[in-house]
Order: structure tokens, then C-alpha cells, then sequence
């Protein structure tokens, strides 16, 4: 059944315009670093996970490079040399540092790149009620808060692996009620529309819309909680290998995992710190591997990316626990289809039937990572709200987990 309200497309449109959208995604990236040093911005806990300080610089180089450079008259580079540092994996743009190096900038300090976001927010003026370059700025838009996501993402792995276990925000998070018995929202089968349908703004992967064969099936109304994992590690499930893919079975093994990344005895990091873990949230930071063996061990099935967006066509996808401000993420849960944690789903990445690798220096954001890594679905709670929509697809390889990754169960009918 269905048990959520339709989902109207006017409610969850920003009520400013485009240049509001640009101002306040600048404002909530140098909002979330406040509670960081200069030493906390430069790490690089892991070559998956990028400096905080990065983040700010490189999304700024983004708009210096495809916006400011190509289409401000007379814009000089505001330093010709950070470009090097700055670009991530554009081949396009020239030659870059190493991904692993991020962690030794040490110069420019966040101080003079904070002043080098000012410099570039100022020029960005004239061209945000540009009609010609809206989509380009759409496109930043989303971009710069795909790294506040990230961001907020890598510091937390960069401060777990502080033993000190450095909380970035004080505070604890409210204890939640025990979530009902999970229910399902039923689908009939058939043909369904998947994709974006052209209306606003979406990432090329998300189209061209096309169609899908369904067979019945059904998705479960909330995400799996931490006290049900714990049931799922009691019961032996890191150690019985017919749970799990041999992909899956080879990585537990040789990384000696037995349990979600974050978690010590009944403990888990949070960006408040080490804080008691609420049994009846939704458990987060697990790989697609974890993820396949639960639902094994639980008599169900990862969903594949075209239920989930079929049932997400009538979910509003700016409603439950997304990224409202500068505030610790925690996923809390609840019966929202977007939100708390992403969801993974047993579709490989790859391209619609008629997907075609856009022109210029932007035709590399999406398509070339096509290979290998699996689509999840939904928001988190580090998403910026606003920025997802039902025909959205994240994608990380299978063994990642520093996420705010989650599992929400499918059955066939
Ligand atoms: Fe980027």
C-alpha cells in the first residue's frame, strides 16, 4: 500500500531563484567548517576522502574554471597555480596532484582559500541572472553540494581515526521511539517511466527516461535499524559465508569486518563524537556487501534501482531528514522514502538506452565512472535538502562504507 501523501512538484521547488540557490550553498559550505581548525581542514584520512579545505577550494575552482574563465570578460585566475592543486579528476583541464596528496596542502591556508571563495563569489555576480548560463550554474549548484555532502562525510572519517575521537559539534542526539513492524508499499508490475523527465535541473545520468519491465514486487515502508543488525551480527551473520556474495565473503575476510564502519561495542562515532547507539535508528555506514548479506539473511532482497524510483515517483523527495544548515547529520528515521541514510540497490552503474557523454569539460562528470560501482538511492542526512529527486542516482564501488549508507529491504510479490 501506499501510505504516503502524492508528491507534489511545486512544494519541493526552492522558492528563490538560481542566484539565491548559488548564495546559500556558498554560505552553508563555509558554515559547516566553523567548528574546524586549519590542521582539522587538511587532513586526508584515507585517499577516498578528501581535506575539508579541499572541498571548499576545489569547489571554487569549479566555478572559476567552467564559469568565471569561459564566461566573465577580462576574469583573471585569481592564482594560476592552484588550478594544479584544485581540479579533481577532469583529464580536460591538465594535469592534477595525485588524489592520494590532497592531505599535504598545507598552503594555500584555509584562511586565504576562504578569501579566495570571496573573491569568486563576488565575480560570480553578473552571471547568475545570465538566462545562457543557467544550467551551467544549475549544474554547480548541485555540484558544490555534492561536496557538502562529502565533505561532512570525510571529516568524520578523518576524526574517527583521531583516537582522541575529536567530536565536531557538542551536543547528543534525541533518543527515538521503537520504530513500528516494518510494512511494505506493494507494486503491481508492468511498464514503468524511469528517469528524469526533463523538468528543472537533473545530472545526464539520470536520463534519457525511458522504460522498464517490473514484475510485483514490494519495498519496505523504513530503512533497516541498528538493533536489527545487532541481531543480524548475534546470529552469526559476518561469519556464515552463505550470506554473503564471494566478492563480499573475500573483503570480510580480509579486512577482518564484523560490523557497520563506526561502531565499537555498543558505541558508534557520530560527529558528536563516540555516543551510545540508538538501537532503533537506522543503521548506516555499511558497504553494498553487508548490505546483500542482511537482506539474505533476512528472507528478502536488495531492490533494483527501477522499483525503488518507481515507487519514489509519489514520494516527495525534500521531506524526511535531509541537511537543513550547519548542523551534525545523524540519521534518525522514520517512514520517509528520502532521507537519514542512501539506499542501496542491486543495480550496477551504468548508462539508459540512449545515453549520450555531453560536450566540453562537463561530459566527465558522470558518465566515465560507469564501470564497476553500484546506484543507491534517496538522500542522507548530510544531503542538502532540495538537491535529490526520485530519478536520482548516487554510486560508490561495493566495498565502500564512509557514507551515510542504509538498507531498506525489497521481496518479490
Ligand atoms: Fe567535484
Amino acid at each position: 500500500m501506499h501510505r504516503s501523501e502524492q508528491y507534489e512538484p511545486e512544494r519541493s521547488r526552492s522558492a528563490g531563484g538560481l542566484a539565491d540557490n548559488f548564495r546559500s550553498t556558498r554560505a552553508l559550505t563555509e558554515a559547516l567548517v566553523v567548528p574546524l581548525s586549519d590542521a582539522d581542514a587538511t587532513l586526508q584520512s584515507m585517499e577516498d576522502a578528501s581535506p575539508a579545505k579541499w572541498h571548499l577550494a576545489h569547489t571554487t575552482w569549479f566555478w572559476e574554471t567552467f564559469l568565471l574563465r569561459e564566461h566573465l570578460h577580462g576574469y583573471r585566475l585569481h592564482d594560476d597555480r592552484w588550478p594544479f592543486l584544485f581540479n579533481s579528476y577532469y583529464e580536460a583541464e591538465g594535469a592534477r596532484i595525485a588524489r592520494a596528496a590532497r592531505g599535504v596542502l598545507s598552503r594555500p591556508k584555509l584562511e586565504e582559500v576562504l578569501e579566495w571563495r570571496a573573491v569568486v563569489d563576488d565575480a560570480m555576480t553578473p552571471l547568475l541572472d545570465d538566462p545562457a548560463l543557467a544550467s551551467l550554474v544549475a549544474l554547480g549548484v548541485a555540484h558544490e553540494q555534492q561536496h557538502i555532502e562529502l565533505l561532512l562525510t570525510d571529516i568524520k572519517h578523518a576524526l574517527f581515526c583521531n583516537p582522541l575521537g575529536p567530536a565536531m559539534w557538542e551536543g547528543r542526539a534525541p533518543a527515538r521511539t521503537a520504530p513500528a513492524a516494518m510494512d511494505w508499499h506493494a507494486h503491481p508490475g508492468g511498464i514503468a517511466l524511469i528517469g528524469h523527465d526533463s523538468t528543472g535541473f537533473a545530472f545526464d545520468n539520470e536520463g534519457p527516461r525511458h522504460r522498464v519491465l517490473l514484475e510485483p514486487f514490494a519495498l519496505a515502508d523504513r530503512l533497516v535499524t541498528n538493533g536489527e543488525w545487532e541481531a543480524f551480527i548475534a546470529d552469526g551473520g559476518y561469519r556464515n559465508p552463505r550470506l554473503w556474495l564471494a566478492d563480499g565473503w573475500a573483503w570480510v575476510q580480509r579486512e577482518g569486518i564484523g560490523a557497520p564502519l563506526y561502531w565499537r561495542e555498543g558505541e558508534h562515532f557520530t560527529p558528536q563524537g563516540w555516543k551510545a547507539r540508538d538501537p532503533n535508528a537506522p543503521v548506516a555506514h555499511i558497504s553494498y556487501y553487508e548490505a546483500d548479506a542482511y537482506a539474505t539473511w533476512a528472507g528478502a532482497r536488495l531492490p533494483t534501482e527501477f522499483e525503488w524510483e518507481a515507487i519514489a515517483a509519489s514520494h516527495d523527495p525534500a521531506a524526511g531528514n535531509q541537511l537543513d544548515g550547519a548542523a551534525p547529520p545523524l540519521p534518525h528515521g522514520g517512514t520517509d522514502l528520502f532521507g537519514d541514510c542512501w539506499q542501496f540497490t542491486r543495480s550496477a552503474y551504468l548508462p539508459y538506452p540512449g545515453f549520450r557523454v555531453a560536450e566540453g569539460a562537463v561530459g566527465e562528470y558522470n558518465g566515465k565512472f560507469m564501470s564497476g560501482q553500484v546506484v543507491l538511492r534517496g538522500a542522507s542526512c548530510a544531503t542538502v535538502r532540495g538537491h535529490s529527486r526520485p530519478s536520482y542516482r548516487n554510486f560508490f564501488y561495493p566495498n565502500q562504507r564512509w557514507q551515510f549508507t542504509g538498507l531498506r529491504l525489497a521481496k518479490d510479490a
